[in-house]
């Protein structure tokens, strides 16, 4: 469709929807955490040869126990998320989504109960088009009432809604329309909107005042998985495109750059602090994905840092941008509420050793309180300078890894 018809399109459709059908479920106010299954569990459906790994309710419930008794719901990660591959292949006689009868006996209904039990919350994932990235039941543009109102029967709380097998007038009909039936069910539910990844995640093709009205949180950019490689494709492209991005997130409107894949076998301990770092300084949904009954204490340990998820809940909500790149090093900074900040050193190299760096406050224009910064290592749990604009701190950063200060001021 020639461009500007479409935009004639989307205005009109908005129109006629009016300003009451935006999505208002006062969610999200600072960005969502919780568990998801993809990238560590992917579509594993055959459970006799993989019983603990497969997709399953068992799956679910038995992350739902951990994030409790491990002192991860206490934290934030508070939603569970089902992602692709947990229906059966065709509807019910109702014309109605249905779990896969083998590995969700029980029916999600039962499953949202058991993960509301615990004081959570359950996530779905769809997909706009004739199926699903895996080839399981997808949601066409006549299915979306009835299956936003099967999601709210079943009571989730969070529905990421996908878009393989769609053509973009079609997505551009149909997550307006599916933020219109979520919110038309009268039950809260969170929605992740993958749209901007299916339009290549800039403007002029992606509208993010639109997005933000409505959708909490999008997918940008491509799938993330378990490499460095893709951390670092990922991070660049937020860096490079955050004249667009930035101003697009704030409270109840998330960019996501996807899943967090510490704990997994991919990254490095100082490879997993930097995606940390640099996700809590685009103010990204955290939504691990890994194996909580086998985490290592390392890898809990990061992510389980109540300082950076500080910083990624900041009240303000504003994300973060880099500020100075050079072939094998990025500076991002954060600014955070209370006159507090977030910067992280970001050593790209993977050759060599740790890098040495000063930090010095007024030339990154942290200097609004003139008695002075504390500054702490988040990492290493420690306050490690009291800087004003006469003082430096001189520190090292190891290849392919950050130093994420924050950064608070004494006023
Ligand atoms: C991709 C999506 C992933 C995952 C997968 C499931 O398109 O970006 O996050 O949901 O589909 O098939």
């Amino acid at each position: 469709m020639h461009c500007g018809i479409l935009v004639l399109f989307i205005s009109l459709f908005l129109t006629l929807v009016g300003p009451c059908e935006l999505l208002d479920n006062g969610l999200a106010k600072s960005p969502p955490m919780g568990w998801i299954a993809w990238e560590r569990f992917r579509c594993t459906t055959d459970c006799n040869v993989y019983p603990d790994n497969c997709i399953s309710e068992d799956l679910f419930m038995a992350m739902a126990d951990k994030l409790v008794e491990d002192g991860w719901k206490d934290l934030g990660y508070q939603y569970v998320n089902i992602d692709d591959c947990w229906s059966a292949l065709v509807r019910d006689v109702n014309g109605k989504l249905q779990a896969d009868q083998d590995r969700f006996p029980n029916g999600i209904k039962k499953l949202a109960e058991y993960i509301h039990s615990k004081g959570l919350k359950l996530g779905i994932y769809g997909d706009l088009g004739h199926s699903t990235c895996g080839g399981y039941l997808g949601t066409l543009p006549e299915t979306i009432d009835i299956d936003a109102n099967t999601f709210a029967e079943w009571e989730v709380d969070m529905v990421k809604l996908d878009g393989c097998n769609s053509n973009s007038t079609e997505r551009s009909i149909g997550y307006p329309k599916m933020s219109h039936a979520l919110n038309s069910t009268g039950r809260a539910i969170l929605y992740s909107c993958s749209w901007p990844a299916y339009e290549d995640g800039l403007p002029p093709k992606v509208n993010y005042t639109l997005i933000g009205q409505l959708c909490n949180l999008w997918r940008n950019y491509d799938d993330i998985n378990d490499s460095w490689d893709k951390v670092k494709a990922i991070i660049n492209w937020f860096g490079d495109h955050q004249e667009d991005l930035q101003p697009a997130a704030g409270p109840g409107r998330w960019n996501d750059p996807d899943m967090l894949i510490v704990g997994n076998f991919g990254l490095s301990q100082d490879q997993s602090k930097a995606q940390l770092a640099i996700w809590a300084i685009l103010a990204a949904p955290f939504f691990m994905s890994n194996d909580l009954r086998t985490i290592s204490d390392d890898a809990m340990n990061l992510l389980q840092n109540k300082l950076l998820i500080h910083i990624d809940q900041d009240k303000l909500g504003q994300q973060g941008v880099r500020i100075k790149k050079d072939q094998d090093f990025q500076l991002w900074k954060r600014k955070l509420s209370h006159g507090q900040f977030a910067l992280a050193y970001l050593n790209t190299a993977d050759l060599g050793e740790a890098r040495s760096f000063t930090l010095s406050l007024s030339p990154l224009h942290i200097e609004d309180c003139s008695l002075g910064y504390n500054i702490y290592d988040v990492f290493d749990k420690q306050l490690v300078a009291f800087l004003t604009s006469n003082h430096t701190h001189s520190f090292r950063v190891n290849p392919t890894s950050v130093v994420l200060f924050f950064i608070r001021p004494v006023c």
